[in-house]
């Protein structure tokens, strides 16, 4: 297409048409479709803000920032995307448990709610029996059985379903941010049995900060914000032919519960972790169920390498 019948852009507001024009050509209809979208609205915040030339370059600083410091141990582009809830709005609508309009309908009754996926996730946890504990090592804290089943969307038990589980220790720290930590502690994934039922053991999860030592630390301390989440069990529950569920199932009673810095708790995802005396001493349980919906077995890249 020429472009040599576009007018020239004479105003702030007449670059967009331009810009959408020129982006037209796109053949991939979805890139077409997020790119004109994505403009459009980046230019009508620019305007209605005012962004300074200052602000501008501030704002590519933090992109190159983030970018930067992205690496083995820690990635700052999810934090971010995080840290403004973009992350939490992408698992909710894209899982039909969250909202009741459209096809998703008929099968959001049954569905759990799906959680931010976070940057601590690793591949291939150690593969373990029901029953196991995956406090590794030296780990303290207050013993922790967790069961559940898992169902499909006709509520019906879904044997032989993995339950990929991960979670910060009691001092608030996962095994990759932390030397003192055996590797993979407090990681594991179990199948769920023929009544679909899944079982493990580990210790208490407490809240922990997200990372504050980067570019994201610098935003929340300008915004006047805490940096600690809740304690949580992060969960990933798998099997062929459901879309896999990436979740967290939240403390009750946390401190944080309602101002989580990344905006991930919602009702239905806050346990009950029941503490009862058992010998003399501290014991708690959760029992926690989950509802996959059909649709393709497709796993996130871990977000740290
Ligand atoms: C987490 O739940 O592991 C997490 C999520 C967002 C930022 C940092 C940590
Ligand atoms: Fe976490």
């Amino acid at each position: 297409m020429s472009t040599s019948n576009i007018p020239l852009p004479t105003t702030p507001e007449s670059i967009l048409p331009l810009v959408i024009r020129t982006m037209s050509r796109t053949p991939d209809p979805r890139l077409r479709e997020l790119m004109a979208s994505l403009t459009s609205h980046l230019h009508a915040f620019i305007l209605e803000t005012e962004v300074t030339e200052a602000e501008f370059e501030r704002a590519v600083k933090f992109l190159i920032d983030i970018g930067q410091a992205t690496g083995e141990k820690t990635n700052e582009v999810i934090l971010a995307a995080d840290l403004l809830g973009v992350s939490s709005l992408v698992a909710l609508l894209n899982n039909p448990a969250n909202h009741s309009h459209g096809e998703a309908h008929a099968q959001a009754e049954a569905a759990s709610h799906a959680a931010l996926l976070g940057p601590f996730w690793r591949a291939n946890a150690p593969i373990c029996q029901a029953g196991d504990n995956i406090a590794r090592g030296n780990t303290q804290g207050i013993p922790l059985e967790v069961s559940g089943v898992v169902y499909d969307k006709q509520g019906r038990p879904l044997a032989d379903a993995t339950v990929d589980v991960w979670h910060a220790s009691p001092v608030g720290m996962y095994e990759n941010q932390d030397d003192t930590q055996e590797n993979m502690n407090l990681r594991g994934r179990f199948k769920t049995d023929a009544k679909g039922a899944y079982f493990f053991k580990t210790v208490r999860p407490a809240g922990y900060p997200v990372p504050t030592n980067g570019p994201c630390g610098d935003l929340l301390r300008a915004q006047v914000r805490h940096p600690n989440r809740p304690a949580h069990l992060h969960f990933m529950v798998s099997t062929p032919g459901h879309k896999v569920l990436i979740t967290q199932v939240f403390a009750d009673g946390d401190e944080n519960l309602t101002s989580d810095p990344v905006f991930g708790v919602t009702a239905a995802l806050v346990g009950n972790f029941e503490v009862r005396m058992v010998d003399g001493k501290q014991q708690a349980f959760l029992t926690h169920d989950f509802h996959l919906i059909e649709g393709e077995m497709t796993f996130p890249h871990p977000p740290i390498p």
